[in-house]
């Protein structure tokens, strides 16, 4: 596992201690939370956290105690803890959160794939994109790979009601396990943390020839072949490279 979880929490501690400074937390419970936040917010915004994860520093622990105040019992947390885990363990280990291609990514992506060619799907949440993908090129054969377990389990309940087309295989795996020589195409859409070593692998397995697509995250330092606009606000183009690439 990574350690992107050490830098949050140990900004809510110190924030929390600097707040017991001036507030204590069992007088003034309410009062300690929302200065625990400010300073939180302070603290992240001093060592250039930016966005919308100041948000999440200022409301975390006010909400954490407003929760707590509900009398919520323990076990939702630990429901809710294993739904998380379950659905979206990479947001903690590989800062890629659980989310899906557009149809547009999804049209883009049929027209541009070879006739008869196989695609690995690195990271495919619920199997959406590799579904609609299969429908739409059943030429195509897709190896769809998900290491986060319910993920991978809505993944396969997805494929088993979709009549289980024999172009997808869903496959519980890393990405980082699986050999990409295999593949003539290698599709991505993860986030802008993984992908200096989604290049390194690529350069390291992939075919000569074959193709690398991004769903808007770029490789940094090398511009790709070829940049489809995607038209959203969040999906903006789909961006592929070639394994002999030339750097522009
Ligand atoms: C942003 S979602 C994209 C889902 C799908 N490819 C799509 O475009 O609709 C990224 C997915 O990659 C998965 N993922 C991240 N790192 C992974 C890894 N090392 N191995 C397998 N899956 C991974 C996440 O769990 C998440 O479900």
């Amino acid at each position: 596992m990574g350690r992107r979880w050490f830098k949050p929490v140990l900004i809510h501690l110190a924030a929390a201690l600097l707040a017991w400074f001036w507030i204590a937390p069992a007088v003034a419970p309410l009062a300690w939370a929302g200065l625990q936040g400010i300073a939180a917010t302070l603290i992240a915004w001093l060592v250039r956290e930016r966005g919308w994860r100041l948000a999440l520093y200022a409301g975390f622990c006010p909400a954490l105690l407003g929760l707590l105040q509900l009398g919520v019992p323990s076990w939702v947390y630990l429901v809710a803890a294993l739904l998380l885990i379950g659905l979206a363990r990479n947001a903690a280990t590989e800062s890629v959160p659980f989310y899906r291609s557009s149809q547009a990514a999804v049209d883009a992506v049929a027209e541009r794939l070879p006739p008869g060619g196989s695609l690995l799907e690195a990271g495919c949440a619920d199997a959406r994109f590799a579904l609609a993908l299969a429908t739409l090129r059943p030429d195509l054969s897709i190896v769809a790979c998900e290491n986060a377990l319910l993920a991978w389990g809505w993944a396969r309940l997805r494929w088993w009601r979709a009549g289980r087309p024999k172009n997808v295989c869903i496959v519980y795996a890393s990405l980082w396990s699986l050999n990409w020589h295999d593949y003539d195409a290698v599709y991505t859409f993860l986030s802008p943390a993984p992908m200096a070593r989604v290049w390194q692998q690529f350069q390291r397995q992939g075919r000569p020839g074959s193709l690398l697509l991004s769903n808007t995250f770029i490789v940094p330092g090398v511009a790709p072949t070829v940049s489809v606009p995607l038209g959203g606000p969040l999906q903006q183009a789909l961006l592929i490279w070639n394994h002999d690439y030339e750097r522009h």
